[in-house]
């Protein structure tokens, strides 16, 4: 379904992205884990076409990615909804309206320009809202929205795009814990009940391994990791983040020393 070969992103000298290869054969949810700085956001952004891939290639259902230009590349973008860390909505317009954004790319310059909708999107932007649990919140404007509200409303808006896939991009990484679990079980609800595949980069291992089918690890541009969460052993984790005196993120850490216990837990056992 979806084939990434020989994917490169350089800035120069520099490989954001180096020869990554990837291979997902159903639409499944997977989480692309690594340090900052890592390669997960260009890879995401090369996938969306926000960015373009310096050599190799996106194949998705046969089609070259890569390679679309102009009313194409748009048609891709809209099957392929990007969610971002900062949920990157409208502050002053209502969440609805919010929503309906999502149908931006079929709609006409005349009816942007007037913020005309029709009835049929309306109802259908309330009914993702009430599948994600803000329906009340609609009329509200997004800034009076708390973060974890507001990244649902952008989870709302990729969904009424109805796109094939949602690519996240560490969409929890401005939240606080009870809100993260809600924003990815929302996620994971959307792939679960739409069949839509879901990539979120998230820079700790834990979320990944509670949420994801599949895990695809990150170092320096490369993948060094790529399994389901449960051949995702304490060694390929420190393989996935390295050895450094930086290897100190707080729940990444946390959660290594746990695996470290549960290791030596098994040895002694
Ligand atoms: N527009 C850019 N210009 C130059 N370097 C960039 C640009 N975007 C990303 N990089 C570099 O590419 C590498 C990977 O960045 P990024 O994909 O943002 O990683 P991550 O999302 O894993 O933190 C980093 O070294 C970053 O500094
Ligand atoms: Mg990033």
């Amino acid at each position: 379904m979806l084939t990434v070969t020989n994917l490169t992103k350089r800035f120069g000298s520099k490989a954001a992205v180096d020869n990554a290869n990837f291979d997902v054969n159903e639409p499944a949810m997977i989480g692309i884990i690594g340090r900052s700085g890592a390669g997960k956001s260009t890879m995401l952004r090369m996938m969306n076409r926000l960015a373009d891939a310096s050599e190799g290639s996106i194949v998705f259902e046969g089609e070259d990615i890569t390679a679309l230009k102009g009313a194409a590349k748009r048609a891709w973008q809209s099957r392929c909804a990007m969610i971002f860390q900062q949920f990157n909505l409208v502050p002053r317009m209502d969440v609805v309206s919010n929503v309906l954004h999502g149908t931006l790319n079929r709609r006409s310059t005349v009816a942007t320009m007037f913020n005309l909708y029709p009835e049929d999107d309306i109802h259908k932007a309330i009914e993702i809202l009430d599948r994600l649990g803000i329906a009340d919140q609609a009329p509200k404007r997004a800034e009076a929205l708390s973060g974890g509200q507001q990244q649902r409303v952008a989870i709302a808006r990729a969904v009424m795009q109805d796109p094939q896939i949602i690519l996240a991009d560490e969409p929890i990484a401005s939240l606080d814990p009870m809100n993260a679990q809600i924003v990815m079980e929302a996620l994971r609800r959307i792939h679960e009940e739409d069949g839509r595949m879901v990539i979120a980069n998230l820079h700790t291992l834990d979320t990944a391994r509670r949420y994801c089918d599949r895990v695809i690890g990150m170092r320096d541009g490369r993948i060094v990791f790529d399994g389901t969460p449960d051949q995702l052993t304490t060694g390929a984790a420190r393989d996935i983040y390295g050895a450094g005196d930086d290897f100190s993120e707080a729940a990444t850490s946390t959660e290594i020393q746990a695996l470290d216990r549960s290791a030596a837990t098994a040895v002694n056992a």
